[in-house]
């Protein structure tokens, strides 16, 4: 299953290839805040991986695909969940060990976020890290922009840099990044989205574009037990279903494809084995997806992959820094030991 995944250093490289094409688009919203649209990725290019990935022996959609404008507001949504422990249980962390995090991190620091979201995770340590500059980097860049110009208004001290671009982590910034002190923080377990060994290539290339003394932070969610996990994604009120589901509306604009969400159930299983939650969405009959001049059959019962969210232990976490080759890694969980921010430095 996982095979048929883009792996994330495929998304680097092809990413990577995008950014350094010259002529982003930017432009100055405001007093102190600077976008780049780093890419226009062609249609093209972001059908045939679409395609490629119904073609496959076992089907799956990347998850690049769920961040559309109502993919995004449809994520917000399941943070307010009470089955949805990681974003509630995160921001207690920072905020009951904020002292000790900001001594860790320390202040004045460049915050580069990777996949902002709606910036409510890094606006909440404007005043704990006090960045000299804050960074915000995402793919839903119409949602991000939007986002940024709400927030420079709110901090209009804080110079802010907007990048709309499909990587977690470009290495390759525009200058008006600068280059000061650089603390990389990816919050909310997306580092859970990747499988574990694309999660320490992941880790690896932060550590790669880094200079001594810069570090990372990071949430990242415990293993635990598999009823709660599941209940998380796969809330009664059908929110997260509703998110995995918006993918097919996604695919069929991007494609001109026909899926029906009707025809399609959202579900999420724990992986106890692989410490991971997979979400699916399952053929509720036999189905014959369509687009162009290809089709792709589903018996009933078949399944679409969409993503997967693998669950760490501390000891799992500082074996994968480590070998990223971070140092200094500290950890601070909640009292449940529910999810984890870890801090980890590069050496000098
Ligand atoms: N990073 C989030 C997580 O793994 C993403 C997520 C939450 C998600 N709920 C989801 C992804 C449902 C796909 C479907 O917790």
């Amino acid at each position: 299953m996982q095979a048929t995944k883009p792996s994330a250093d495929a998304y680097a490289r092809r990413a990577l290839a995008r950014l350094i094409q010259p002529q982003p688009t930017v432009d100055a919203i405001g007093a102190g805040l600077t976008f780049y649209q780093l890419f226009t990725e062609d249609d093209a290019a972001l059908r045939a991986e679409a395609e490629a990935g119904l073609l496959a022996p076992v089907a799956s959609v990347s998850p690049k695909f769920f961040y559309d404008a109502l993919g995004s507001r449809l994520f917000e949504a399941i943070t307010d969940l009470p089955e949805y422990y990681p974003t509630r249980t995160e921001a207690a962390i920072f905020s009951l060990h904020a002292a000790e995090i900001a001594l860790r991190v320390g202040r004045g620091a460049t915050l580069i976020d990777l996949g902002a979201g709606n910036c409510e995770k890094a606006a909440r340590l404007f005043r704990t890290l006090a960045p000299s500059r804050y960074v915000a980097i995402d793919i839903s860049a119409d949602f991000l922009r939007d986002t940024l110009r709400a927030l420079a208004r709110q901090h209009p001290q804080l110079p802010m840099v907007g990048i709309g671009a499909d990587l977690c982590a470009p290495l390759v910034l525009p200058d008006a990044v600068g280059d000061g002190r650089r603390v990389w923080f990816y919050p909310g377990s997306s580092l859970g989205n990747f499988t574990p060994e694309e999660a320490r290539a992941f880790l690896s290339r932060l550590h790669e574009g880094s200079a001594p003394g810069d570090s990372v932070l990071i949430g990242i969610d415990l293993i635990k037990d598999a009823r709660r996990l599941e209940a998380a994604y796969d809330d009664p009120l059908g929110v997260t279903a509703a998110f995995n589901l918006n993918v097919l509306r996604n695919l069929n604009r991007l494609l001109g494809a026909n899926f029906d969400v009707r025809d399609w159930r959202h579900v999420a299983l724990y992986r106890a084995d692989a410490h991971r939650i997979e979400m699916h969405l399952e053929a509720r009959g036999d189905v014959t997806v369509r687009w162009g001049k290809q089709a792709r059959a589903f018996a009933a019962g078949e399944r679409l992959h969409t993503e997967n969210s693998v669950k760490y232990d501390l000891p799992g976490l500082q074996a994968m820094f480590a070998d990223a080759g971070f140092e200094d890694l500290h950890a601070w969980t909640d009292a449940g030991g529910d999810f984890a921010v870890c801090h980890a430095s590069v050496g000098r």
